[in-house]
């Protein structure tokens, strides 16, 4: 991995939930440490929600936190991605799984998984299946925000 971040990719599954509120947090946290010049994306594992904007109840939850949604229309990650972003960040270990598959490795260790920027080895809570999109925002806020000290103290 190259010395100074200059790029950050969130990967769910659909890309509709729990990526582009990583997307919007993170891009918010930056803007606010003045490092905007770091580009900040997402992507999916799957073709499920392919061209689909931002779920509703992610939009919602960013907007009860004062937080702007980045517009964002749901998209497929590719092998050729891998390339492209400094770190690459799967929300839930099914999704590290998927990307080790679609990049055959990861030659570079720029794959982790969000929740172990806090020291927890676990999945950030799934509104898909939970409904609860307010725990899932807290899952992404607190990962994020480890994620932009990591990012802030190697700048
Ligand atoms: P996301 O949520 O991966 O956080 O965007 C989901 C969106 C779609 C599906 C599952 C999760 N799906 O099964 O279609």
């Amino acid at each position: 991995m190259k010395n100074k971040i200059q790029s950050v990719l969130f990967v769910c599954l659909g890309n509709i939930c729990r990526s582009p509120m990583c997307e919007s947090i993170t891009a918010y946290l930056l803007k606010k440490n003045r490092l905007d010049n770091i580009k900040v994306d997402s992507m999916g594992t799957s073709m499920e929600e392919y061209g689909n904007p931002v779920h509703s109840g992610t939009k919602r939850a960013l907007y009860e936190h004062g937080i702007p949604c980045i517009p964002h229309t749901a998209t497929q990650i590719r092998k050729s991605d891998y390339d492209k972003y400094d770190l690459i960040i799967g929300l839930d270990q099914s999704n590290v799984r998927n990307l080790y598959r679609i990049f055959g490795g990861d030659k570079d260790n720029k794959v982790f998984l969000l929740m172990t920027f806090v020291s927890e080895n676990r999945d950030v809570a799934d509104p898909w299946w939970t409904g609860d999109f307010e725990k899932t925002f807290e899952d992404c806020y607190r990962g994020c925000s480890a994620l932009v000290e990591y990012i802030k103290s190697r700048s």
